[in-house]
C-alpha cells in the first residue's frame, strides 16, 4: 500500500510519525473517510466541507483547499488501485514537546491512505444484523469527526462481545447515533433519524439517504428518538460510508419488526444501488 503522509507518497513500511505527534499524545486530531465507487469519490465536496469545518472547529490550519485535496487524493487512488475503495485522511495539529497548550510555529500531520471497501456478504442483506443499546459516554462535541474515538472504540467492541454488529448509543433516554453509524428507524411507515445537532456526526451517507428517500416521496421526519421507540420500531437501519445502510434485525436480542430486513429498507437500499450505479457510469 502506498501511503501519504506529509507531501510524499512512500509504501506503508516507510511511513513514519514521530511518538510526540499531537494526533499520538492526545488524539488532537480530526479525520474523514470517503467512499470511492468506480473510481468515483461519493460526495466529495460534502466530505471535504466536513473536513474543513471539524479542522475549524478544532483549530487547526486547512492544510490543503479544495483542489489540493482533490489533487491529493486522485494521486493516492492512482497508486493503490483496486475496486471500490475508501480514503481515510487524517490531520494532527503537528509534532511537538507534551503540552496540552497548542503549539506556535508546528505543521499539521496530513496522512491519508485506502482501504478496499469489503462488499456486504449477502446474508447480512437477507438477514440484517444484531445491535445492542449502550449508553453513549462520548464527549459534547460529537459533530466534529475527531480521531479521538476511544467511548466508540468501547462501544463497538461491546456490541461484538455480545454477538452483535454495532452499539446504538442513549443519551438523556435518546437515541443518538451508532458507534461508528447514523441511525434510522422505521415506525408507523414513517422514517424517522434524529435532527443533526452537537450528539451527533452529520453523517454523508445519512444526508443522501434523507435527500433520496424525500425525492422517492417516502414520508421522513428528523425527530429525536426516544429509547422506547426504538424497542417497538418497525425498521432499525444504520447508515455508514463503508457500511451503506445495514438494516438491523435484532436489538439487544429481540426481533425488530419481523426480524428481517423490512420492506422500506429494501426500497431506499435500492435506491441507494441505484445512486452508486449512476456514480460508476459517470467514470
Ligand atoms: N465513521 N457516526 C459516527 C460516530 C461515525 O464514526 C460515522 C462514520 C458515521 C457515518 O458517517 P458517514 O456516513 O459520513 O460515513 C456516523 C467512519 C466510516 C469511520 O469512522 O470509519
Amino acid at each position: 500500500m502506498i501511503i501519504y503522509l506529509n507531501g510524499e507518497f512512500v509504501p506503508e513500511t516507510q511511513a513514519r510519525v514521530s511518538v510526540f505527534d499531537r494526533g499520538f499524545l492526545f488524539g488532537d486530531g480530526v479525520y474523514e473517510v470517503i467512499p470511492v465507487f468506480g473510481g468515483r469519490p461519493l460526495r466529495l465536496a460534502e466530505h471535504l466541507e466536513r473536513l474543513t469545518r471539524s479542522l475549524a472547529e478544532v483549530r487547526i490550519d486547512n492544510p490543503h483547499d479544495r483542489s489540493g485535496w482533490e489533487s491529493l487524493f486522485t494521486t493516492l487512488l492512482e497508486k493503490n488501485p483496486g475496486g471500490d475503495r475508501s480514503l481515510y485522511v487524517q490531520v494532527t495539529r503537528g509534532v511537538a514537546r507534551r503540552d496540552h497548550a497548542f503549539p506556535t510555529g508546528v505543521r499539521p500531520t496530513v496522512f491519508a491512505m485506502v482501504n478496499p471497501i469489503v462488499p456486504q456478504n449477502p446474508a447480512v442483506l437477507e438477514q440484517g444484523v444484531a445491535a445492542v443499546v449502550v449508553d453513549d459516554h462520548r464527549w459534547s462535541r460529537c459533530d466534529i469527526k475527531a480521531i479521538t474515538l476511544l467511548p466508540n472504540v468501547l462501544a463497538r467492541q461491546e456490541a461484538l462481545d455480545a454477538g452483535a454488529t454495532e452499539a446504538i448509543l442513549i443519551r438523556q433516554g435518546l437515541a443518538t447515533e451508532g458507534a461508528a453509524s447514523n441511525l434510522f428507524v422505521v415506525g408507523d411507515g414513517v422514517i424517522v433519524t434524529p435532527p443533526k445537532d452537537r450528539s451527533l456526526l452529520p453523517g454523508i451517507t445519512r444526508d443522501l439517504v434523507v435527500e433520496l428517500a424525500q425525492e422517492a416521496g417516502l414520508p421522513l421526519m428528523e425527530s429525536t428518538i426516544p429509547e422506547q421507540s426504538l424497542r417497538v420500531a418497525e425498521e432499525i437501519w444504520l447508515t455508514s460510508s463503508t457500511r451503506e445502510i445495514l438494516p438491523v434485525t435484532r436489538l439487544d436480542g429481540r426481533p425488530v419488526g419481523a426480524g428481517v430486513p423490512g420492506p422500506v429498507w429494501r426500497r431506499v437500499h435500492g435506491l441507494y444501488q441505484d445512486y452508486k450505479a449512476r456514480l460508476r457510469e459517470t467514470a
